[in-house]
């Protein structure tokens, strides 16, 4: 008998990692998301305090939350330049995987015209990923496009997929041979919302009929990339990434409590996912949140404990998810993004510890659970928040663009050791 049998579950060939989104850190991006910070960010300033003024931490978070050039990804943290560096650190967190995003607009920066040096940058990045013994999660797609394609109407116009496809069969041609796993959609459900429902991203909507269009073009998309990447490369291990919240009746007893949760559920978690059912290889999760609700749709959540944004804080949340979507799905299962913005690193240890053991209660009810990856790396810019809230494992000064890595992911770095070690 071994004394701590718990860290037994976790598969031999276990990935850990951490996951980071191109225009989130690589700095020098022109895209569709670039001019949008351009035109908002003096508003954004400006409305912070009404916006973000019933934030716990509002004293702490105001004085780059009040800035204009808060809301400018600009030079990012130059992880385009610094890649070799970042990945001697994950190496140095005893992490195996790591997801990153292609740049689209870097690739086509004109329409149908190709970058090759791009091209070639993203090849070594994936080489020097290899070369340490990561393997590499490639991402097609986190939000951001070239300027062109969003000037046609985006994903809002069925025609315009076609232009997706033939991206992907760029990638298909020239990037795949080094990859074994590849992810064509970052949380489809986040995107149309946001940018189509609520209207408060790029490019401000708030239309329920393109929402529906924009999530309809968004599976086709899915579907289309399927098909060619399969083709090129029969091996690829290919899906999307869902946002998944772990959505909660106050009143457990209670019907309408209990309906509306099930229909809210059923939207934000399964409804994209259904419909790809056929073209995924994996699912994966990404979990931030568990959320309680009471009556039609009203949010009450307990005060704390709560991330920098607010968030509350529940990370055994991600258990009664895994167990649905293997249920629902019986595919293999990534947690793609996982995390909270917590500048002081006062509950990412704990957040990590509880997110180990709802993974092992998971993996010991037969979930095929293969991975975690964590959001993220780095702190990195947080598309309509800017700079303040920071998610990374390390803790990035932009001024200077050192890397310093925080106590609570030194801590995880040591827990993986003794995991796989075993
Ligand atoms: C997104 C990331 C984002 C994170 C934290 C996820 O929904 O994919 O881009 O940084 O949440 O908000």
């Amino acid at each position: 008998m071994k004394e701590d049998h718990n860290t037994d579950i976790f598969p031999k060939h276990f990935f850990w990692g951490a996951s980071t989104a191109g225009h989130q850190v690589e700095g020098g991006n022109s895209n569709q998301w670039t001019v949008w910070e351009q035109h908002n960010a003096k508003d954004l300033a400006q409305t912070a305090h009404q916006r973000l003024g019933w934030l716990p931490n509002w004293q702490g978070v105001k004085q780059l939350a009040e800035r204009k050039d808060n809301y400018i990804s600009g030079a990012g943290v130059e992880h385009y330049q610094h890649y070799e560096a970042d990945f001697d650190i994950v190496k140095k967190l005893n992490l195996n995987a790591f997801r990153f995003g292609i740049e689209w607009s870097r690739i086509e920066p004109r329409e149908g015209e190709w970058d090759e040096a791009e091209v070639a940058h993203y090849r070594d990045y994936i080489a020097q990923l290899r070369k340490r013994g990561i393997e590499p999660f490639a991402n097609i797609w986190h939000w951001t496009f070239p300027v062109w394609f969003a000037e046609m109407g985006g994903f809002a116009k069925q025609q315009n997929v076609k232009y997706f496809e033939r991206f992907v069969q760029k990638l298909a041609d020239d990037l795949v041979d080094d990859l074994g796993y590849i992810i064509t959609l970052n949380e489809p459900n986040v995107y149309a919302s946001f940018g189509y429902l609520s209207g408060e991203w790029v490019p401000n909507q708030k239309n329920p009929l393109t929402f529906l269009r924009v999530y309809r073009n968004l599976y086709l998309a899915h579907r289309r990339a399927y098909r060619i990447l399969k083709r090129a490369k029969p091996s690829l291990q290919i899906g999307i990434v869902q946002q998944m919240g772990n959505i909660q009746a106050k009143r457990p007893h209670n019907v309408i409590d209990q309906t509306s949760t099930r229909w809210m559920r059923y939207f934000w978690n399964w409804w994209f996912g259904n419909r790809i059912r056929k073209q995924q290889d994996f699912v994966g999760i990404n979990y931030y949140f568990t959320d309680y609700y009471t009556g039609f749709a009203k949010k009450v959540n307990p005060r704390v404990p709560v991330n920098d944004l607010g968030w509350y804080l529940q990370p055994e949340g991600l258990y009664p998810l895994l167990l649905s979507a293997w249920r629902r799905y019986k595919k293999p299962i990534f947690v793609t993004e996982n995390g909270l913005a917590d500048s002081k690193d006062e509950y990412r240890r704990w957040w990590l510890e509880e997110t180990i053991v709802a993974m092992e209660r998971a993996l010991s009810e037969g979930v095929d659970l293969r991975g975690y990856l964590h959001w993220s790396l780095l702190d990195n810019f947080e598309w309509k928040y800017g700079w303040w809230p920071q998610f990374g494992l390390v803790h990035v000064d932009r001024k200077t663009m050192k890397r310093t890595i925080r106590p609570s992911a030194k801590w995880f770095a040591t827990r993986i050791k003794d995991i796989t070690q075993k």
